[in-house]
């Protein structure tokens, strides 16, 4: 199954480096907190970073303790960022598609994935690999774009706007169909692949996962006082987070 490589992609990657190094930005206000709250102690533990891009998270990793980071990811670009700017000789980053991770030697105490598996197609087989990889006791976390970001269809606009522009309500239509959804992000043909919230739950439960908790991020007063913007995530969350137990 060919993976699509978008990161790859110069005016992609230039446009979402742009995104990620912003000051501010849904990822730095929602996603990684609530990625770092669901992690355990990291304290000599060896970890698998899936989609690890830049590597920020997997030296995060190491600044907590951990003994061993294997980051792996698709995208040359990314890699390239990650061995320059992310280095350290307690991680080792390796140019493989997650579909792959069972090519990884030795196994982990802990598997992170942060914001990778909407871009991929065969979740059922992935979460298999991962337990797999796993110790006994093994902790999972991972974030992904929440289901109902996915769904995006191109039937109707995502959104429904009062006459200032501002947003009141998503617009959901084929949420039970799963799979490619095709859409403008950077450069046309963007796919990420729908799941709904269901599936992503039971395929980590029929695995023997323990599912110990999850997020849907919105934000508090203070943040919201700071950016009202985001009260958009009390209509439409943008990200899932899952902890799960070997
Ligand atoms: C949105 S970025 C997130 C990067 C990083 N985890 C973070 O949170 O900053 C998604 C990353 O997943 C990688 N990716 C997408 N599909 C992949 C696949 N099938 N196998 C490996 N990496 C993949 C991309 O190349 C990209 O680096």
């Amino acid at each position: 199954m060919a993976q699509q490589n978008i990161f790859d992609n110069e005016v992609f990657f230039d446009g979402y480096k742009k995104l990620r190094d912003q000051e501010v930005n849904a990822n730095i206000l929602f996603e990684i907190p609530a990625l770092s709250s669901l992690l355990p102690d990291l304290e000599g533990k060896e970890i698998l970073d899936l989609g690890c891009g830049f590597g920020e998270h997997c030296v995060d990793y190491v600044k907590r303790g951990a003994k061993r980071v294997v980051g792996i990811d698709l995208s040359e670009k990314m890699l390239e960022v990650a061995r320059k700017e992310n280095a350290d000789p307690k991680i080792e980053y390796l140019r493989l598609p997650i579909e792959e991770l069972d090519k990884v030697s030795g196994t982990f105490d802990v598997v992170i994935s942060s914001l990778a598996f909407h871009y991929v197609e065969d979740y059922a087989g992935v979460v298999k690999k991962i337990y797999e990889k796993m110790n006994a006791g093994a902790v999972f976390v991972f974030s992904q774009e929440h289901p109902f970001t996915t769904t995006y269809s191109n039937k109707l606009p995502r959104w429904t706007r009062d006459e200032n522009g501002k947003k009141i309500y998503i617009n959901l239509a084929d949420y039970g169909v799963e799979g490619e959804r095709t859409s403008t992000w950077f450069v046309d043909n963007f796919i990420v692949y729908h799941r709904m919230f269901s599936t992503i739950v039971n395929e980590l439960a029929q695995n023997g996962f323990v599912i110990e908790k999850m997020i849907e991020p919105t934000p508090d007063e203070e943040l919201l006082a700071k950016y009202p913007e985001y009260y958009d995530l009390f209509h439409k969350p943008d990200f899932l987070l899952v902890r799960a137990r070997k």
